[in-house]
């Protein structure tokens, strides 16, 4: 059996060297996310905004660009890795955005946000409730949240592709708890009514939104050998079994292969609601 570690651990160890060596393309392959919250942020005409899980930057960074010279965007996240590189990419391209280390339900800011966005960095939470909570101190009364989270694995064929295909031929990966943090933790949309109620938070919507993702064919084996549970108990196989796997993994995304692109639907909520 493959151990389970803490979200701690995971985010600042395998995970983040996942994030780390994959970011340009999970960036690419996630942009339509970015997008909508620019827009979102740009919608609420916020000025002090909050990315909640910010990893490497991204979208803290396209929300800074988008608001600057009239207020500022902060990430906060548990991955110093992640926040280091985050804070690096944000001194390159001139924008002034902040960065806070730490866990969500323990983070603290002097000034209070006028909105919280997050781009898939709120379904790792080991107390959700408390992280709410905490995010929603850190608001001005009435602020807005924008959030997306994965609907579930079943709506996300690309997503559970490779642990399917993987599982005859590793040793068995931890059963996934359907509410224990992870990729799939918000799929109820009644959990996450009920933790964002239990928090404090109001006017909870969750609406459907499915968009196309897509990343260049030549970044499959990469993305393959290094994202999620099948990326970590790839690089622990020796070369012959890793081999034959990832060729059967190639087999199995084909249906997912449109000439020199990867492209999937992304079956996600749109999560809004009110501090
Ligand atoms: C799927 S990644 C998304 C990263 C980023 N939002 C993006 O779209 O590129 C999830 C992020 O949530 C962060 N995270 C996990 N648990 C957290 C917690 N308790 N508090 C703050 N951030 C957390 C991880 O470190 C990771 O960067």
């Amino acid at each position: 059996m493959i151990e389970t570690i803490t979200q701690e651990q995971l985010w600042n160890g395998p995970a983040a060297d996942a994030w780390l060596t994959m970011q340009s393309t999970l960036d690419q392959l996630f942009e339509p996310f970015e997008t909508a919250l620019v827009d979102a942020v740009k919608d609420q005409g916020a000025r002090h905004v909050l990315d909640i899980g910010c990893g490497t930057g991204a979208t803290t960074i396209a929300i800074g660009r988008a608001i600057a010279g009239r207020g500022h965007a902060t990430g906060a996240d548990l991955s110093v890795p992640m926040i280091e590189l985050a804070g690096e990419r944000a001194r390159a391209c001139g924008v002034d955005a902040r960065f806070i280390a730490g866990d969500a339900s323990r983070i603290a800011a002097n000034t209070p946000f006028d909105m919280a966005v997050s781009r898939f960095g709120i379904m790792f939470f080991d107390d959700p409730v408390a992280a709410f909570e905490q995010i929603r101190a850190m608001l001005l009364p009435d602020a807005p949240l924008t959030a997306f989270a994965w609907r579930s694995p079943k709506e996300n064929p690309f997503m559970t592709c490779a642990e399917r295909t993987a599982a005859p031929m590793l040793p068995p990966l931890p059963p996934q708890q359907p509410d224990a943090p992870g990729q799939f933790a918000f799929a109820a949309a009644d959990r996450v009514r009920t933790i964002l109620a239990d928090a404090g938070w109001s006017r909870v919507v969750l609406t459907p939104f499915d968009v196309e993702c897509t990343m260049p064919v030549a970044r499959l084996d990469a993305y393959l050998l290094h994202m999620g549970r099948v990326g970590i108990a790839l690089n622990q196989l020796d070369d012959a079994p890793r081999t034959a796997l990832l060729a059967q993994l190639r087999r199995a995304f084909a249906p997912f292969v449109d000439g020199d692109r990867v492209r999937f639907t992304a079956a996600c909520w749109r999560i809004d609601a009110r501090a």
